[in-house]
């Protein structure tokens, strides 16, 4: 048993934790990273971001080869398309393997300490190690938590992770299935229910409320919805499923009408649940030291990350924002430079978030509904990407840029976009409000032409004015 110090230690190396854990060596601190999964990286490399963009690139090359088959309209014929489920996990899980030992490559460059096992804290500056035949006790000046979340489960479901699957088991499904019923329309449930239509299952969506993605601009979700109708992908709103059961190789749903009360079955060959994560705090010993978690699990920090014991801090999923890789990211950095005794801060206003379906939505700032909520008066510009040159060369019309100005000092407060891309191109306006720039200050920053990003300024000029090309 080895007893050495540090000066941070990290708990969890999802994008917050490995972050966190590089840049704080990078200033010279002496890091310890510990994780219980044997490879680097947390949800998002391992189970998450990572593996699911693999499975939405290939299924829609596929989907794609599928459509031209067949289809004389471009002049290319695509013959004898095909599907090996088998390869294209195994892809999928290279991708995963190499990024995963990518970190690794960065621990040794920075001299960050790896230890793979459980982490429990024994005190507020001493952790034990727990791995399958060893035991460590390491000493932490300062502590951040970066443990992360997981799947939020049902009652009266049980999660087998083969025909009642999370995000983890949609990941990893062996054959395609016929039917596929996702419990949840937020983004996992339209990303994975997306890609396994597109590799052949009936998707249908069973959503509680009685609109797709809570908390997104309402006008963009109606938009998105009536585009996956269109792709294949039924909607059941207002919809709560009861329990399920599994009847020879089917799973029964019991679903309930959350307006008419009524209850009734529907059988799946596969059904994804995916209606939230929840945060990940389990054998960690925080009860036992006391430390503060809110009534959803989440752990109290104030604004510089401090939990209720000062020298322990808390970033990413585990606390309170949302639950995104870059949000966990940012959050790593800035409690690092608050612990060196630097001004660290996060934006949570900007931090983007994406769907990467095709077409993609990307969003940052605040909705409509946001700034009705708040009293805040604003201008509107929308530009439909069906009157953008290059959306329309490259036969993706399917989308819209729009954007919400302060209607006395024309700065941009939201950004709300579904397009092709949208999630690389909507980092125009990120930059532009972070640098607090108005409406007028985009329209009149000369774009490219043809791309997609000039439906930005297009949008941008019909806050204030209107758009040329609509
Ligand atoms: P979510 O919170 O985005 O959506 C869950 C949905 O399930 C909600 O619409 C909710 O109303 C619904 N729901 C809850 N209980 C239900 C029931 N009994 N029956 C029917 N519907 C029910 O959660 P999701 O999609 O699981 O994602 C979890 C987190 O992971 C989110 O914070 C998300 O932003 C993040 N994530 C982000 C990705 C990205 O940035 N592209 C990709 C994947 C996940």
């Amino acid at each position: 048993m080895s007893e050495k110090k540090y000066d941070l230690v990290v708990i969890g190396s999802g994008p917050g934790g490995y972050v966190a854990s590089i840049v704080a060596a990078q200033k010279g601190m002496k890091v310890a990273s510990i994780e219980k999964r044997k490879t680097l990286g947390g949800t998002c490399l391992n189970v998450g971001c990572i593996p699911s963009k693999a499975m939405l690139h290939a299924s829609e090359q596929y989907e794609n080869s599928v459509k031209l088959n067949g289809n004389e309209e471009w002049g290319i014929t695509c013959k004898d398309v095909s599907l090996d489920l088998t390869k294209l996990l195994k892809k999928k899980s290279g991708i995963v393997e190499e990024l995963t030992k990518g970190i690794d490559f960065l621990y040794k460059k920075n001299k960050v300490s790896k230890y793979i096992g459980a982490a429990k804290l024994i005190t507020s500056n001493t952790i034990e190690i727990t791995n399958d035949n060893t035991k460590d006790i390491i000493h932490a000046e300062n502590i951040i938590i970066a443990t992360g979340s997981e799947a939020a489960h049902l009652p009266n479901i049980n999660i087998d992770e083969k025909k009642i699957v999370t995000s983890t088991g949609a990941l990893e499904l062996k054959e395609v299935p016929k039917k596929m019923i996702v419990i949840g329309a937020g983004v996992i449930g339209l990303e994975m229910g997306t890609v396994w239509r597109r590799l052949g299952s009936e998707v249908e969506v069973i959503e509680y409320l009685p609109r797709i993605l809570p908390g997104m601009d309402n006008e963009v979700a109606e938009k998105f919805m009536k585009i996956l109708e269109k792709q294949g992908l039924n909607f059941k709103l207002g919809h709560a499923v009861e329990s399920t059961k599994i009847v020879e190789d089917k799973v029964i749903l019991s679903i309930r009408d959350v307006a008419k009360e009524n209850i009734e079955e529907i059988e799946a060959d596969v059904v994804l649940v995916a209606v939230g994560r929840k945060p990940n705090t389990n054998g960690l010993g925080l009860k036992d030291l006391k430390l503060d978690i809110d009534e959803q699990g989440f752990i109290k920090t104030n604004s510089n990350f401090q939990t209720s014991i000062n020298n322990i801090y808390a970033i990413g999923d585990v606390i309170k924002g949302p639950m995104l890789a870059h949000k966990a990211e940012e959050d790593g950095v800035a409690a690092v430079e608050i612990i060196n005794g630097e001004a660290g801060h996060v934006d949570y206003n900007l931090v983007p978030g994406i769907i990467y379906t095709a077409p993609e939505v990307a969003v940052i700032g605040k909705t409509e509904e946001e700034l009705k909520e708040e009293g805040i008066l604003f201008n509107k510009g929308v530009f439909p990407l069906s009157a953008n040159s290059r959306a329309k060369a490259i036969n993706h019309t399917d989308g819209m840029v729009k954007i919400l100005s302060d209607k006395s000092t024309d700065k941009i407060l939201g950004a709300h976009m579904i397009g092709h891309e949208a999630g690389t191109v909507i980092h125009e306006l990120s930059i532009a409000m972070g640098f607090g720039a108005s409406s007028e200050d985009v329209a009149r920053i000369c774009h490219g032409h043809p791309t997609v990003n000039e439906a930005i300024k297009e949008a941008a000029l019909a806050t204030y004015s209107k758009a040329i090309h609509f």
